[in-house]
């Protein structure tokens, strides 16, 4: 007897970024805000992070509300409705609930059901996993449309007396659709992790540890310097390889977009990467702070919002972070 042959999907040879929607937390806290209890300085801060002011959501406001107002936008701004979108990525560490994802119940507030919807646990890198996702689920034809959100109220994750991490991080969410495309516009993802740096960023306690020791609420803390280094010096090879896996040279890059984590590593991985004058770099840390998954889509929102970006430029972007997980590509801007 002679078994069936199956039959395999296989979807459009390209995809591309059709649509981009972002918002921030409405407060703006600035470092005065945070410097008391961390013994810290407005003058400190700036210096060490660049960061000016960090955005916050209100307290009424979860993560969902968060993600579900810019994904509606990445909707919107596609010129599509939430019945066209078929999956849902969520990609955030600051959702409270262990099951259901966070992505269901987004794809049915946004009309999308029934999309195919999970979340990603990524970290700072969220948002570049979830591009890497969308742009094979899009290509092998298991998708049509994608939604990928980067969301994160870290706020309700930080110790106002910790100096590692807490001063650093802001509230927000960047979403984009991806898609169908006659042209690529999504260059090949490079990623990875190194899980013997899981202690570099971490909670402060396990749930399960916090509520049977009657611990306190678990918060983020990092060793600042170790995940310095690393961001600085390891992800520079990542982000070339990603230009050269896409065919490009650093002079064809229009954009450069990393993880809003440090103006200082920011400024490091452009010189490893020699990239010329001419690339236009986010930094839009100074105002919104380290959002982990929402920090590259609210970044590009800026420079396009600013127009010093345009529809149509190159733009290189890499996401690091807890893990330690890390993700790069170069993406057509929407
Ligand atoms: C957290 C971070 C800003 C700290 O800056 P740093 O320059 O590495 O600071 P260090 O920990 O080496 O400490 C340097 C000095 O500043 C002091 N310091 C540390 N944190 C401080 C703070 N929040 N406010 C004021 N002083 C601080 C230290 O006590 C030390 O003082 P000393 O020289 O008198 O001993 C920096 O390490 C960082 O940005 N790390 C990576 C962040 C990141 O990317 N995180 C998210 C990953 S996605």
């Amino acid at each position: 007897m002679t078994r069936p042959t199956l039959t395999q999907s296989s979807g459009p040879a390209h995809s591309r970024i059709l649509g981009l929607g972002a918002v921030r937390g409405e407060n703006v806290v600035t470092n005065d805000d945070v410097a008391g209890p961390i013994d810290s300085s407005d003058e400190w801060i700036r210096q060490r992070t660049g960061i000016v002011t960090r955005r916050r959501a209100r307290a009424d406001q979860d993560v969902l509300d968060l993600a579900e107002a810019a994904g509606r936008a990445a909707i919107a701004d596609a010129g599509l409705v939430g019945a066209d979108i078929d999956a849902v990525i969520l990609s955030t560490v600051t959702y409270f609930h262990q099951t259901p994802a966070g992505a269901a119940v987004l794809a049915d507030r946004l009309g999308a059901t029934p999309a195919a919807a999970y979340d990603i646990s990524a970290a700072c890198a969220g948002y570049t996993y979830g591009i890497g996702q969308a742009d094979a689920l899009v290509r092998s034809g298991a998708a049509r449309n994608v939604l990928v959100i980067g969301a994160e109220k870290m706020s309700d994750f930080i110790d106002p007396t910790d100096r590692s991490i807490s001063f650093l991080l802001g509230d927000g969410a960047g979403a984009v659709v991806v898609g169908p495309s006659d042209t690529p516009g999504i260059g090949p993802t490079v990623w990875g992790s190194d899980g013997a740096q899981a202690q570099a960023i971490r909670q402060t306690a396990s749930w399960k540890d916090a509520i049977e020791n009657g611990e306190p609420w678990p918060t983020l803390r990092q060793e600042g310097p170790t995940v310095f280094k690393w961001a600085a010096w390891q992800m520079a090879p990542v982000a070339a390889k990603a230009i050269a896996a896409a065919g490009l040279t650093p002079d064809d890059v229009d954009v450069f977009v990393p993880h809003q984590a440090n103006m200082r590593i920011i400024d490091q991985l452009i010189k490893q990467l020699k990239l010329p004058e001419h690339v236009v770099v986010g930094r839009d840390i100074a105002d919104t702070g380290n959002t982990s998954a929402a920090s590259i889509p609210l970044a590009i929102e800026r420079l396009k919002r600013e127009g010093t970006a345009s529809s149509g430029d190159l733009a290189l972007q890499i996401g690091f972070g807890a893990g330690l997980v890390y993700a790069a590509q170069v993406v057509v801007l929407p």
